[in-house]
């Protein structure tokens, strides 16, 4: 029946046919999410009404500290003294979503390898059945009392279920963006998720939503949380309330008492540093490759008027945006701001000469051009716009194992860490198959 329809798609042409195109492609979708959907809920959550018992969990999951060799700083009277800071390896990541998210959890990948650190990770798929509240019984191989340092795949946040799970000393990490270009960057990549988008008419359904938002959003929609306040539904608080809601400023006050750190991607750097002094982490780990950038051509740029529109149809975003962009400057004077230009220039230093080391062409390339399968990134529905990198040939062994892993999208290193999933790999067949 899909190839029925696809060639017939494929055989009309002009502006009519691309109507029916999309109009045939958003029935083949919705047909497909929903038996994936279903398929997903009888197969591989066999435990939904399955209660686990209560076991109080570990004060820390750190193995013991001596494992770690703490440095040896030589001090004025040339003795030596160890270092108290010890690296914190207990870590709940709070993965928003258009966040860069996936370039931190290359972070923490590595950073986990190095240390034998144990993830608590979904089973079969690369989330927690998103968009459904995180319970414990997802975690693959979960059994109470069981110990893991870092969970960091995408969820739906449910504070008292992950405080279950993860030890006391956790700290508790996320990242935030600018909510206009979150937005845009949502639109593009699950807009045709969502079936409200497929009536807007034109080409540039951005522009027409942004002027028209409540002629076409529907609250209660497949997948619309997607394109309102998207950052505070990630957080498991309601994105639909008005933004001069009192359970607004409690939200903020709940995420700001539980995170410790509050990263925002417009300062990645900065932030990464921030990481370091507040976990106690070296350099080293914080060497990154943006991962899943999109091809210049496919951002648009938006106007000061739609950028206005943009914020103001996501308010409670940019209300909790700009409350973390002040802790976060508060936190920068704390470290002090010549200290940080300091340390964002070396790591900056340090990335240009790892990319100079690893990437072939020292810049990202499109799908089309990527030769190992391994290094082919994710892409949206519907286009191949995400770039990714050509390894280097003729590396050295020590720098091609972490240059591999440094460019590896989250996908494959997620299978590379012992994740089977099938649920997405089967999804991205279907899509190979309709060639969508
Ligand atoms: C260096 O070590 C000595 C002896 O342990 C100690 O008294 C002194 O305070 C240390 N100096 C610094 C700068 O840490
Ligand atoms: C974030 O804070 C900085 C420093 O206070 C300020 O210059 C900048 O305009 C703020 N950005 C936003 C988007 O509010």
């Amino acid at each position: 029946m899909f190839s029925g329809c696809l060639s017939f798609c494929r055989t009309m042409t002009g502006k009519q046919g691309r109507q029916w195109r999309s109009m045939c492609k958003g029935l083949i979708l919705g047909t497909l999410l929903t038996s994936c959907m279903i398929l997903v809920y009888c197969v591989s959550n066999p435990q939904v009404h399955f209660s686990v018992p209560e076991v109080p969990v570990p004060y820390s999951c750190a193995h013991r500290p001596s494992q770690f060799h703490p440095k040896l700083i030589k001090n004025s009277s040339e003795k030596y003294t160890a270092h108290p800071c010890v690296p914190k390896v207990d870590i709940m990541f709070l993965k928003t979503h258009k966040t860069a998210s996936s370039t931190f959890l290359n972070i923490l990948f590595r950073f986990g390898e190095k240390h034998r650190l144990k993830f608590a990770f979904p089973d079969s798929r690369n989330d927690f059945f998103y968009p459904s509240f995180f319970q414990r019984s997802q975690v693959k191989d979960y059994k109470p009392g069981m110990c893991f340092n870092i969970i960091c795949n995408h969820m739906r946040f449910n504070a008292p279920e992950v405080a279950k799970l993860l030890p006391v000393d956790t700290s508790y990490i996320t990242i935030l963006r600018d909510p206009a270009e979150l937005f845009e960057s949502s639109f593009h990549y699950f807009g045709r998720l969502a079936p409200f988008t497929w009536k807007i008419p034109g080409d540039d359904k951005l522009t027409e939503f942004l002027l028209h938002p409540h002629e076409y959003f529907d609250p209660g929609g497949f997948n619309s949380y997607y394109l309102k306040n998207l950052l505070f539904f990630d957080f498991g608080l309601d994105n639909s309330l008005e933004v001069d809601d009192p359970q607004v400023e409690e939200g903020i006050r709940f995420i700001s008492d539980r995170f410790q750190l509050v990263m925002l991607v417009e300062y990645f750097e900065e932030s990464l540093i921030l990481l370091k002094d507040a976990l106690c982490w070296e350099m080293d780990d914080l060497l990154f490759f943006k991962l899943n950038a999109r091809k210049g051509s496919t951002v648009s740029k938006l106007t000061p008027e739609l950028r206005a529109r943009a914020l103001e149809w996501n308010a409670i975003d940019w209300k909790l945006y700009q409350h973390f962009n002040q802790t976060f400057w508060k936190k920068v004077d704390a470290y002090g701001r010549q200290r940080m230009a300091a340390d964002v220039a070396e790591l900056k230093k340090r990335n240009k000469e790892m990319a100079s080391i690893c990437i072939e062409g020292g810049h990202p390339v499109e799908a089309a051009s990527i030769q190992e399968t391994d290094m082919q990134p994710w892409q949206p529905i519907g286009e191949k716009s995400i770039m990714g990198y050509n390894l280097k040939k003729n590396l050295d062994k020590a720098h091609w194992k972490l240059c591999r892993k440094m460019l590896m999208p989250e996908i494959q290193y997620l299978t590379e860490l012992g994740v089977n999933l099938w649920i997405t790999k089967l999804w991205g067949h279907v899509r190979d198959i309709i060639n969508w």
